[in-house]
């Protein structure tokens, strides 16, 4: 069926662009790092522990482990493929245009709606720290429409203004530089690893009893609760290590760098998140969250009494989350890119302005849509979105290895994930968990974005494909154009 028509991956490695392969192991990491930690620890942790309990610290590790399996199916499709495109352009190769199209689709919940959850994050630290400074911000014009019961608020404009300055920055060709996010890891790591030192001191070993006061998943006045529920929340904390195989073809060595890129940079956040919630929920009680939902990381920083050290913490996640935004920004923009190369996207995402050699118009275009969504929609709801997206993404990169051990076993892989088709296999089982611990509300609005992403479909790209008949004489295949960097 032409639905399933597929890109030739041996096509795809002719037309690779010869960028210069300069990024190492530790690059590769830092790049992980720089996209992984923002929002999910900075934010969702406060969520997460009302969900949870202590047993936080178990969420985290629940959804660290479904990362790992998943990053090693990532890993070997990035040896395999190693252009750009990331689960967008593995799904060409293995299934097809049309799974290739869904998981597009689904990236923009990743990535669109994923700034601007990360946007809001960004807000609630910034309301807070130029509060301190003395300067105010209208209420109304700190959060979206109902977000916290009994308080009136209607437009979140710090996440709207934060997108569109990073949106100016990407539009206009300034992207994130390697000494730009490495300065930006180490300010991140610097105030995570304050935090620790500053206040594992204060741990009273009785908050963290009842350990797990909800189980692994029960129900709450009517909503969902236990670890399981909460690592379906906090695996937004984990959402950005696929952009390291994204650099595949400007990695040295790629089949080896690019899986210890992925996996240390995974373990890495993973040890630090599990040691701060630690931390969280032994110094306070987890209940506390609830005031602090916005910035929970200074719940525990007013209880040790060193509100000093919550301005230094809150300016760093305020460095820290604007990285995410930047990188989270530029994914969303070249993959639109790439799909409006392969004719799945009408061309105005695929223009390149002369000027500043960007997609500049489609930067705009989803960079005003993500401000216009971190203004008006609330973290919870954004959040569990970018997750369905996200898992959705993830279950359909393990099932492409499985598929692609069996149909193209005789491809080079400089990386194969090991334990295949178990490594694969418990993936899907992970990401399948973490999504049946989401809201019936997000599984709803999952399917109309699904649903719409089909009637863009058949309705518009289906017909304009490169690969479709009629379009193939007029040019040939362009999955691995970059151009625009
Ligand atoms: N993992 C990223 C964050 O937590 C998206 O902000």
């Amino acid at each position: 069926m032409d639905v399933f028509r597929k890109k030739d991956v041996n096509e795809i490695l002719k037309h690779t662009s010869p960028l210069k392969r300069t990024l190492k192991t530790w690059d590769l990491t830092f790049l992980g790092i720089g996209a992984i930690i923002g929002t999910g620890i900075f934010v969702l942790t406060g969520k997460g522990a009302l969900t949870a309990g202590p047993a936080l610290s178990l969420s985290f590790l629940l959804a660290a482990i479904c990362c790992g399996f998943a990053g090693l199916c990532y890993a070997e499709f990035a040896s395999m493929a190693p252009v750009a495109g990331s689960a967008y352009t593995y799904s060409y190769i293995a299934f097809g245009e049309i799974i290739a199209f869904i998981i597009g689709w689904d990236l923009i919940l990743e990535y669109a709606l994923g700034a601007a959850t990360v946007s809001v994050g960004w807000s609630g630290y910034f309301v807070n720290l130029i509060s301190n400074l003395g300067i105010h911000i209208p209420t109304v014009l700190t959060a979206a429409i109902g977000t916290t019961p009994g308080v009136t608020t209607y437009f979140n404009l710090p996440a709207f203004v934060i997108v569109l300055v990073i949106t100016w920055i990407i539009s206009i060709g300034i992207t994130q530089t390697k000494r730009v996010n490495d300065t930006m890891v180490i300010v991140k790591l610097f105030v995570i690893i304050l935090f620790i030192v500053f206040t594992v001191w204060y741990i009273k070993p009785h908050n963290w009893q009842p350990f797990s006061p909800y189980g692994w998943y029960s129900f709450h006045g009517g909503t969902a609760a236990g670890i399981i529920p909460a690592a379906s929340i906090v695996f937004f904390s984990f959402i950005g290590f696929d952009s390291v195989s994204s650099s595949a073809e400007e990695t040295i060595n790629p089949s080896k760098t690019l899986p210890r890129g992925i996996l240390i940079s995974l373990l890495i956040s993973t040890v630090l998140y599990i040691i701060m919630t630690l931390i969280m929920t032994g110094v306070v009680k987890y209940t506390i969250f609830a005031k602090y939902l916005n910035a929970p990381i200074l719940a525990v920083l007013h209880a040790t009494g060193q509100t000093w050290l919550s301005i230094i913490v809150s300016v760093g996640a305020i460095l820290g989350m604007t990285t995410v935004i930047l990188v989270q920004l530029y994914g969303q923009s070249r993959i639109t890119y790439s799909m409006s190369r392969d004719g799945l996207f009408p061309k105005f995402f695929g223009e390149v302005n002369p000027k500043f050699q960007t997609p500049f118009k489609g930067t705009w275009f989803f960079g005003i849509v993500t401000a216009i969504a971190g203004g008006l929609i609330n973290l919870n709801i954004l959040a569990e979105l970018v997750n369905i997206g996200t898992l959705t993404a993830f279950t359909l990169v393990s099932a492409g290895i499985l598929w692609m051990r069996h149909t193209h076993p005789e491809l080079h892989r400089g990386f194969k994930a090991p334990g295949v088709p178990f490594t694969p296999i418990v993936a899907i089982l992970f990401c399948l968990t973490l999504v049946a611990g989401l809201n019936w509300e997000t599984w709803v609005r999952f399917i109309v974005w699904f649903a719409i992403g089909m009637l863009v479909y058949f309705g518009y790209a289906k017909g304009h494909s490169k690969l479709d008949p009629k379009n193939m004489a007029n040019s040939a295949p362009t999955a691995t154009d970059k151009g625009a960097d």
